[in-house]
This record gives C-alpha cells, structure tokens and sequence, in this order.
C-alpha cells in the first residue's frame, strides 16, 4: 500500500515513524517533508497552502491513502477535491474543518449541541466587541475567528488590552491581515488537556490523553506559540473522566457535525480547560496536534494505518488500539525568537548521539538535508521524544537526549510536565 502524508512538521515525521511500522505499508511518500522526513521517506516538493500543487502532487503519486497533517489544506477544501476524485483520504472535509477554521462557528455550534464552553459573545465590528466587554470579567479572552498557528488568542489583563486586541485584530495590525470576526470570551481556570480522537463519522475512538505547554516561556509564561512540550501519561484523565468526555464532549460533537450533514472523518482535537465547574471545550483543532502526536504515536503499539483506514472506510468500531503503558514526553527545541522572528540555516549536531539514548525518537520539525547536514529551517526545530515507564523516567530520557543536540541559537523549556510533577 502507498501512503502519501501531507506536511512538514513534526506531527507528519511521527507519522511517518509509525506508519512505517505497519507491514502493509510499502511505499510511504512525503509531501513537502522536511530534513528528518527525508531520512525515512520520498519527500516531493510541494505548497501545501496551494490546493492545485497539492493535487497536482496525488495526481502523479497516486496514492492508495493521503493522509493530512496541517489545517491549512482542510480550510481549502483539499479532501473534498479528493473526494470528488474517488480517492482515499484521511481528514475532514472542508465543511467538516469549521470546526477549527471558525471559532465562532464552532462556539454556536457547542452552544447548539450543549457541549460545555467558556461563555462568548461573536463580534463582527469593533464597536460591537467593545460594547460585548462588559458582560466579561478580567481577564477576558479575545479571539480571532479565522486561523492564525497559535497566535490569535490574547488573554487580555485589563480593559485597556482588551480595547487595543479588539483594534489591533479588526485593523489587520496584530495578525497581519485584518480580522472580519472576533470571539470575546470568559477567561478559564483550570489545567489544560488535549484530548483527541478518531472517528469515522459515527464512531469516536478516543486516544491517550497529553498535556502540552502553549507559552514560550517557563513557568507558563510569555507569548503562546504552536506548542513547545507535551507529556501524555494515562492519568491525565482517569477512565471515569474519559468516559464522562467520550459521553459529553466526543460523542456530541460527532453526532452533531453529522446532523448538520457535516460528518466529521478524521482526527478530532478538543482542547479543554478542567474548571471548578467542569470540564470546557477551549477550541477544537480538525487535525493532529503538534507535538501532541509525536507523543501519543510514540505510546501507540497497534497499527496506525489499521486505524486510519477504519475512520475512512467507516468500520473504526472494528479497530482494536493498544497502548504501551507508562508515559511519553516530547520537547521543542526552537529558534530563538519564535515565535517572533528568527535565524535560519544553522547546522544541527548530535543528532546521532541523541537518538542513541535509550526509549528516544528525536522528530524533525523546522529542519532542512542539505549535503549531508541538518540546517535549522523553522521555529520550531526539533520534537525530542521519549518513552518510558514513569513521566520523570520519560523526561529525564527527552532532556538527556536533548541536552547532546546543538544549534545556534537553540532554545527549550526546561520545564515540561511541571505541574504534573508538583502534584506528586
Ligand atoms: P485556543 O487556540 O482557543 O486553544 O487558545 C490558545 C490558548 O489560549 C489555549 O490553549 C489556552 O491556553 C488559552 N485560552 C484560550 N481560551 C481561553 C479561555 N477561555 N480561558 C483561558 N485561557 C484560554
Ligand atoms: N499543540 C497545539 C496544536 O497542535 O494546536
């Protein structure tokens, strides 16, 4: 079987990791890839924010599957096109994809479906979002509707921020291109879980939970960024929990994309905040998370294909999962800057010394294969992964491993699965 994965981060190296576990994979492809990709399959260039390269890419590989790694492909429509072509693939059509590519969408859409949220107020002008702040109290939460890699949600401290992110979003000053929709929402208290899940339209199989750590900073602090460390231990949710999420949250969310002749195939991400008062849904994301995936794939011990095949062919309700207990964690390395701006092209060592550690995947993120070297080619560089029997075991391994990498400029957190840690 030929598998064709769409992306170039480290959620689509673990991909391919896993894939190529599975004995029925005989030819995996990788479009556009990445330096670590290239390592372990065909990489060929493509956009994948240009639907007609991305077409024109399956058009020569003619793959048996596709699967879709980034968000960006599913908000252009990408697998309905290949829908329309009678060729399998793994995501969720575009419709499907609101979930993620709207936030105010999605937020009607809990409210419509009684799936726990934060409360929220849709804006469409500024004078509108301004007037909604006073049904909030500080801190309040303003979000852009539309895609924005992390960046478009400001916990805003005072009246002041709030005024100047409702300005900034609506001018086009803060995200570059001018909002046209804004969501004001409650701030939330609480830890945050990722929660992600496959379905084949109908059912949910829910995968091991993670906790990932969205701020640039130790201690939770700074900008938040596409995610710089991710730990996945089963206790992050116990089986009542799970249970209560598939019952409240999952099932829901399925059904009701399914009602609203939207069906929902792919991975679902619903990233909640535990309150005092419950559970909360604080965005869904209609893809794997990153780095979510390199460590919940690093856990999975049954075939993957097996399980993404199910979701499309609509029989996941047939498909067993087996995890390895104890814990993973993932950590990014990163170019110091990002998630502002930062330098490029910086040869990358330890490599192979780091991935002879023990339990330890090291994934490719923002990196580049020329001649031989590794080069620097994003903000986040490397996802260094480890599996072992404890979350301190896991860690210990991810930053022993990491601690042999080097490049100029490299920047991580030091404190990944630190609350977890405290608590015990
Ligand atoms: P989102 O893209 O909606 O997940 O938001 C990105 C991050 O902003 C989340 O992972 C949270 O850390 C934070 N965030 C979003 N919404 C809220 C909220 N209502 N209350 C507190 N923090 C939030
Ligand atoms: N790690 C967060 C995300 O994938 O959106």
């Amino acid at each position: 079987m030929k598998v064709l994965v769409i992306g170039a981060g480290g959620r689509e190296h673990a991909l391919v990791w896993a894939l190529r576990k599975s004995p029925r994979v005989t030819d995996i492809v990788c479009a556009p890839g990445n330096g670590g990709i290239a390592s372990v399959a065909r990489c060929i260039p493509a956009s994948p924010k240009d639907l007609n390269d991305l077409l024109r890419v399956v058009a020569e590989e003619a793959p048996n599957l596709t699967i879709v790694g980034p968000e960006l492909p599913l908000s252009l429509g990408f697998v309905d096109e290949l829908h329309r072509r009678g060729l399998a693939v793994f995501g969720p059509t575009r419709a499907a994809a609101m979930l993620e590519t709207s936030k105010g969408f999605a937020k009607r859409f809990m409210q419509r479906h009684k799936i726990p949220t934060a409360r929220y107020a849709v804006c469409t002008t500024r004078e509108e979002a301004l007037d909604s702040l006073h049904l909030f109290h500080l801190p309040v939460v303003i979000k852009a509707d539309g895609l924005a890699s992390g960046k478009g949600v400001l916990v805003c401290e005072s009246k002041r921020e709030a005024e100047d992110a409702i300005a900034g979003l609506f001018s086009g000053k803060l995200l570059g291109s001018a909002e046209t929709s804004l969501v004001v929402e409650e701030f939330l208290r609480g830890e945050e879980v990722s929660f992600l899940l496959l379905s084949d339209g109908k059912h949910v199989a829910p995968l091991i939970p993670a906790q990932d750590h969205k701020r640039l900073g130790e201690g939770d602090t700074g900008p938040n960024t596409g995610g710089m460390g991710v730990y996945s231990t089963d206790s992050i949710l116990d089986a009542r929990m799970r249970a209560w999420l598939v019952h409240h949250v999952a099932q829901p969310t399925i059904d009701g994309m399914a009602a609203e002749d939207a069906p929902f195939v792919g991975v679902l991400y619903c990233g909640l905040m535990m309150t005092a008062r419950g559970p909360m849904v604080l965005e869904y994301n209609t893809r794997f998370g990153d780095p979510e995936t390199q460590a919940i794939l690093v856990r999975l011990e049954s075939d993957l294909l097996e399980a993404l095949e199910g979701c499309v062919e609509g029989r996941l309700s047939e498909t067993e999962f087996c995890w390895k207990p104890g814990a993973s964690a993932s950590i990014i390395a990163a170019s110091k800057g990002y998630p502002g701006s930062y330098t490029s092209g910086h040869r990358i060592t330890g490599l192979d010394v780091a991935a002879r550690v023990s339990g330890v995947e090291v994934f490719h993120a923002g990196t580049a294969l020329v001649d031989g070297d590794y080069l620097t080619s994003g903000g986040r560089v490397l996802a260094v992964t480890a599996t072992a029997d404890s979350l301190e075991a896991a860690l210990g391994r991810a930053y022993e491993a990491m601690g042999k990498i080097h490049f100029e400029g490299i920047y991580y957190r030091r404190d990944i699965g630190h609350r977890a840690l405290k608590a015990r």
